[in-house]
């Protein structure tokens, strides 16, 4: 994955739990690159590894850490220069995650070799929003259902993510239910 993805994870270890922590994780890990290049691509192990080690020395499940990580990656870039693109996805849950291919699609000029997650809107009520998650990465819904709540918080919206079906041999997707309700 781009760099820029290995660079918010450090980020994120290190300000709620200080360098030293992070250097544990790094170690742990058997990674040696420490300086992430955001426009640069590393092999998906490194993020996985990285995630892993978090999970043993934070003595956190790997899917809350995940979940974190997803809301704290909807903060990171909408601090970045990306962050037109998340105001430009719309203002509502529904639009924001029906413009996301498009969103990464328009990503994808920047990072060429982006290999990004697919989503569909199946349904939206404006209350519940069924939606279908397709990426060829293993294990990563949780980070989507954080993504999905960071969106919330940007949006000032409260959600209910819930994951109602894992991908099979019959539908590559996941399905996940967003409930949405004011705050
Ligand atoms: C401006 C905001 C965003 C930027 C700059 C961004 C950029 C990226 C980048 C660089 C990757 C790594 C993919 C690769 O290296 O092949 C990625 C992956 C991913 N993005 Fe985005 N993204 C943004 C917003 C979102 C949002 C809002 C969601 C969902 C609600 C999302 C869902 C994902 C997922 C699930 C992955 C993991 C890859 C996978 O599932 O295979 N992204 N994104």
């Amino acid at each position: 994955m781009y760099g820029m993805v290995n660079r918010a994870l450090k980020d994120l270890i290190s300000e709620r739990f200080g360098e030293a922590t992070w250097q544990e994780i790094r170690t742990k890990a058997g990674v040696e690159v420490d300086e992430f290049t955001s426009m640069s691509t590393y092999d998906d192990a490194i993020t996985y590894d990285l995630a892993g080690a978090a999970s043993e020395v934070l003595e956190t499940p790997i899917e809350d850490l995940l979940r974190v990580f997803g809301q704290y990656w909807v903060e990171f870039a909408g601090k970045s220069s990306y962050a037109i693109l998340l105001e430009q996805a719309g203002t509502t849950m529904g639009e924001v995650l029906g413009a996301l291919d498009d969103m990464h699609t328009r990503l994808a000029l920047s990072f060429p070799e982006l290999r990004p997650p697919s989503f569909r809107v199946l349904s939206d009520d404006g209350e519940t929003i069924m939606l279908n998650y397709e990426s060829f990465r293993p294990a990563l819904v949780p980070f989507v259902c954080g993504l999905i709540e960071g969106v919330a918080d940007r949006l000032d919206v409260r959600v209910t993510v819930t994951h109602v079906e894992a991908k099979n041999e019959d539908n590559p997707a996941d399905v996940l239910r967003v409930q949405v309700s004011s705050k």
